[in-house]
């Protein structure tokens, strides 16, 4: 079913065509100026020089040439040749209608199918997740549902951080610990009362250690990764249970922000396909020596950039930098279990698209990594894209820190979040009637989407500050306040069913009922924007658009009070909204509670 804006355009686009000019210039939209007309076309300006006229004349012609139909009437020219359409009532009604009887609530699915992969979440073992890992979480849930829901077919991967140095530096804490892996019994026993609490108090320690220049225990944590990579029994034993315990308390804390993967995987998984893949580079003669080290080059003739050497000086070096694959230890590094990631993708999803929505700051290596990947002929490149996001700011404008300057858990992170929803929901008088266990769910879904909605509002690429009190501000563009309404249309909607009565026809009338079947029409070109561009904001604004609507109507347009028709078209109205605003939430990884 085609919006109004698709089906605008495409009757403009017959008009160009019939006149000789460029369809593709015939596009309508939304009008940014609603007081000119709802819908406007820009295209005379376009064409105008090519056709070697003035653009008012080209939109003098195209008026001309437009034949009033059901859909709208003659445009009207505004400025130097804007075309405002407004369309008719019949077609207004019709595409509301269509909206109310349709379970996807007027949206299109994707002409053709994909599969894709999203890689998001990105946990690592050994360290809890913090907010750094919310922005990948939030933001990969929503692309993944969209994706999905427009007909693609995908799974959702955490691709835990479970292969790297960090495991070889906590075997190597343990080790300090222990005085030593000899005594057997004594391992056992530590193995079997770890926590992630601790190895995420013993991770820091010893990062801090070596960035502290503790070279020592530097090579001896490189050794150890090498061991384990390597197949050491006792090392993936170790491995294994810290891995287990990261992962259970991970799954927990995912499960409580509504996030869900179809794949559990890490790094390690792609552990077996690494050898073959190094001797693959090697035939093909892309792997290259570079102090004992194993590198493939990914930058093109000419690609370079400056690089200012430890005495001063500058040189002139390649880039981006080559992806280095084996370490001086043997090592697999974030690069290769990356690259074999891919092979394994391509072998059990066979995937016509990967996004890796992971922090902007890590653009440099997923360029290094997709180039390999292109250069290898293991996939093409332009299946491979990295939706980056900014980070979530303090109010120092520097990422999110704790007061004490460490990072927040995000379990402690949920749980102020369900602190001040609790506060929130009290002062506005909601739940005195609930029983303790419905007043709890409440509070957990309004403070999840607080935190989701804060995120999810602003552009990925844009960087935003942390302020609880307004994400969870029951006014203004807010999560807990499109719950609100959404919750308020429910409770209406009840109400009616009570009283017997039902939706009928949609008959729109009063102007507010207009702007609301509007908005409503609009759902399917911000899904589009969404699904094209990687960005779920476009449906943050659009659930806030379309409540804003509700609100307008709901103000101006009595429901109950009016009878017959009138009443029947307004709840198939209020039904549609309600419909549209669930799903639209859903799609953001939202979820509305029955009552507020
Ligand atoms: N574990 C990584 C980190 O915390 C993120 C993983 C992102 N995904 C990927 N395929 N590299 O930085």
């Amino acid at each position: 079913m085609k919006d109004l804006a698709s089906a605008l355009t495409a009757a403009n686009a017959a008009v160009f065509t019939s006149l000789g000019l460029d369809a593709k210039h015939a596009d309508v939209r939304r009008s940014d100026r609603p007081d000119l007309g709802e819908f406007q076309a820009n295209g005379a300006l376009a064409v105008a020089k090519a056709a070697g006229k003035k653009p008012h004349e080209i939109a003098q012609s195209v008026a001309a040439g437009w034949s009033a139909t059901d859909l709208a009437p003659t445009p009207t020219i505004a400025g130097p040749g804007f075309l405002n359409f407004k369309v008719t009532p019949q077609a207004l009604n019709k595409r509301a209608q269509a909206i109310a009887d349709d379970v996807h609530a007027g949206a299109s699915p994707v002409e053709k199918k994909r599969r894709v992969v999203v890689d998001y979440g990105g946990p690592n073992v050994a360290k809890g997740m913090h907010v750094g890992h919310l922005r990948a979480s939030i933001i990969g849930e929503s692309i993944k549902r969209i994706y999905r829901f427009r007909g693609d077919e995908v799974w959702g991967d955490a691709h835990f951080g479970d292969w790297g140095f960090q495991m070889g530096l906590v075997i190597t804490a343990l080790e300090d610990e222990l005085g030593g892996f000899d005594d057997r019994a004594k391992l056992d026993a530590r193995l079997q009362s770890l926590t992630l609490d601790q190895l995420e108090a013993i991770y820091p320690t010893y990062a801090a250690k070596v960035r502290d220049g503790d070279i020592e225990t530097r090579d001896r944590a490189r050794k150890a990764t090498a061991a384990l990579q390597g197949g050491s029994a006792l090392h993936r034993e170790i491995w294994k249970v810290m891995h287990d315990v990261s992962m259970s308390a991970q799954k927990r804390d995912f499960h409580a922000l509504g996030v869900d993967f179809d794949l559990w995987l890490g790094e390690s998984d792609a552990d077996p396909l690494i050898p073959n893949m190094v001797k693959d580079l090697e035939k093909q003669g892309l792997l290259e020596d570079d102090q004992g080290a194993r590198i493939v080059r990914v930058a093109g003739p000419g690609e370079t950039k400056k690089k200012k050497l430890d005495d001063g000086t500058v040189v002139e070096v390649e880039s981006p930098d080559p992806l280095l694959v084996v370490s001086s230890e043997g090592s697999a590094m974030y690069g290769t279990t990356d690259l074999a990631t891919i092979l394994q993708r391509v072998r059990d999803q066979n995937p016509d698209l990967i996004l890796y929505t992971v922090d902007q700051r890590q653009a440099d290596h997923f360029e290094q990594v997709y180039r390999a990947a292109a250069k290898a002929n293991y996939i093409a490149r332009d299946k491979l894209e990295h939706v980056g996001f900014g980070t979530m700011n303090g109010p120092d404008g520097k990422p999110f820190k704790t007061r004490a300057g460490g990072v927040l858990k995000l379990q402690d992170l949920i749980g102020q979040a369900e602190e001040k929803a609790r506060l929130r929901l009290k002062e506005n008088e909601i739940g005195a009637d609930f029983s303790a266990e419905e007043f709890e769910d409440v509070a957990h879904k309004v403070a999840i989407a607080a935190l989701k909605f804060a995120d999810l509002s602003n552009y990925r690429g844009t960087s935003y500050v942390f302020d609880l009190d307004r994400f969870m501000s029951f006014e203004g563009k807010t999560g807990p306040y499109l719950l609100y309404q959404a919750v308020r249309i429910k409770s209406i909607l009840r109400r009616a069913e009570g009283e017997g009565a039902k939706p009928g026809s949609i008959q729109i009338e009063h102007d507010a009922e207009r702007a609301l079947a509007l908005a409503l029409d609009a759902f399917d070109g911000a899904l589009k924007a969404a699904y094209d561009k990687k960005a779920p904001h476009f449906l943050a604004e659009h659930a806030y658009t379309l409540a804003q609507a509700f609100s307008g109507f709901y103000a101006n347009c009595a429901i109950m009070q009016s009878e017959g028709a009138t009443r029947a078209s307004r709840l198939a109205l209020a039904g549609a909204t309600l419909n549209q605003l669930t799903l639209t939430l859903d799609l953001l990884g939202i979820e509305v509670p029955e009552r507020m």
